[in-house]
């Protein structure tokens, strides 16, 4: 069967990398969740004193990039994890601490050029599920389908902040909601690759929608390609 390429792109919180994970699943294609991997380079910043509240040192993380080594494993329930250096770092790439620092990093374009690189080699050979910012725009322009997905930004950070606190972090809702905010402003308005839509993006507005309805709406949009429908 013809295999596609399927580029989910949207707003923090909208839900993307559930929806992602779930159609790869079904579909039998490799799922990419192309954050987790701004997310560790992140992680190795703050680790290494690159960023902090005070300071960031954006020449020190680009000279140490080389260093940085990303993969993703599959754990034994088939769920995809990110190493870093080897290192397990899902759980730690999720934190408020990475999610504060992590729009920044990412306007750097050396950081973007070597991660945008990793993902084409991931995609290279189709039968791909990706999600991010600029993966309809800049990774994949000539994806099959194209999905952006939005929602207000008080529902995505109810949706982050019940996340959160599941997992015990102490935090309160308006935090999470000044980091949502603040990383939508800081996404969009970039100068390398800004979180915007491919004009042939099809917008999935999920404030209202349940992630059952909005899974079978994407997973007949991409039947719909893979048929050659569309
Ligand atoms: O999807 P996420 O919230 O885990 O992504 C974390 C951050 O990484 C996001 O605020 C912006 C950045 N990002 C990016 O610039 N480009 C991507 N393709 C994916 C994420």
């Amino acid at each position: 069967m013809k295999k596609i390429t399927i580029a989910i792109d949207g707003y923090s919180s909208t839900g993307k990398s559930t929806v992602a994970r779930q159609l790869a699943e079904w579909l039998g294609y490799v799922y990419v969740d192309s954050g987790a991997m701004y997310r560790a380079v992140t992680l190795y910043a703050i680790r290494k004193g690159f960023i902090s509240e005070e300071r960031f040192d954006r020449k020190g993380l680009i000279e140490k990039l080389p260093q940085i080594e990303l993969e993703f494993r599959k754990n034994s329930e088939g769920k995809v994890e990110m190493f870093l250096n080897g290192e397990n770092v899902e759980k730690q790439i999720r934190t408020l601490e990475v999610s504060e620092f992590v729009s920044p990093i990412a306007t750097v374009p050396e950081v973007r050029r070597k991660l945008v690189k990793l993902q084409h080699a991931m995609g290279e050979e189709k039968g791909v599920v990706m999600d991010g910012r600029d993966i309809g725009t800049v990774v994949f322009p000539n994806a099959e389908l194209k999905i952006f997905m939005t929602a207000s930004a008080g529902i995505r950070a109810d949706r982050r902040y019940r996340e959160l606190l599941e997992r015990g972090d102490k935090i309160s809702y308006e935090e999470v909601l000044e980091n949502v905010t603040e990383r939508d402003t800081i996404d969009t308005t970039r100068e390398d690759s800004p979180l915007v839509k491919a004009d042939d993006a099809i917008v999935i507005d999920n404030s209202e929608t349940n992630i059952e309805d909005q899974f079978h709406i994407i997973l007949q949009l991409a039947k719909d390609r893979i048929a050659g429908r569309v």
